[in-house]
């Protein structure tokens, strides 16, 4: 696996090309393939974490399974990228399963690169209601935390059940300094 590259893209997706990954794809059109490492977390064997603690001592998981090719991307990737879809409030357990895997790297103090940004890429099917992305945005600002990153931002896009989100109905604007993320028609992005 390739370390070197500037924003790493990690899909806790089930659903190959469902709305996350569809939207992911907009997300993603104007960067250049070339500085974009993308993990599908789907087609990776690994286990969750065995709260073991072989990870108090030094800064790194013990396990052996492919997140093992992850972890150097993620120690040195200057933006990340985590889409998930929600399920039950939370992320998928496909990226809970990875976030816990970071434990090393909350348990010390590492000696970071540069860092830019991180985002996570949120849709869930429900029309919209309190907290529907708030465990998902807690469980993901732990994880960039852990790993570092203090610029972090969400996108949630809410009513997928009734309204899929449809390719080419992300609107970017002001990507470089404000930040803001539209959708052209309805849904709710932050
Ligand atoms: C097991 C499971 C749990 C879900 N829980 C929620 C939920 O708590 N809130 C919500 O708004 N949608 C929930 N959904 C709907 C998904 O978030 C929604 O369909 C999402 O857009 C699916 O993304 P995908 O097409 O990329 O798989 C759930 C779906 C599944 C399969």
């Amino acid at each position: 696996m390739e370390n070197d590259k500037k924003i790493l893209v990690v899909s806790g997706c089930l659903r190959k090309n469902g709305n996350t990954e569809r939207l992911l794809r907009d997300f993603l059109r104007d960067e250049d393939p070339e500085e974009l490492k993308t993990v599908y977390l789907r087609d990776l064997d690994f286990s969750g974490c065995l709260a073991c603690d072989g990870c108090l001592k030094k800064p790194a998981c013990v396990l052996k399974d492919d997140l093992r090719e992850v972890y150097p991307a993620l120690e040195t990737c200057q933006s990340l990228i985590l889409a998930s879809p929600i399920y039950f409030n939370g992320v998928s357990w496909l990226m809970k399963k990875f976030i816990d895997r970071l434990q090393a790297y909350f348990h010390h103090n590492m000696d970071w690169p540069r860092r830019d940004k991180a985002l996570a890429l949120f849709t869930g099917g429900a029309k919209g209601y309190k907290d529907q992305f708030t465990g998902g945005r807690l469980e993901t600002e732990i994880a960039f935390r852990s790993l570092g990153f203090e610029k972090n931002y969400w996108i949630q896009v809410p009513n997928t059940d009734q309204d899929p989100y449809e390719s080419g109905s992300l609107d970017l604007r002001g990507r470089g300094e404000k930040k803001i993320w539209t959708r052209k028609e309805g849904g709710l992005w932050e």
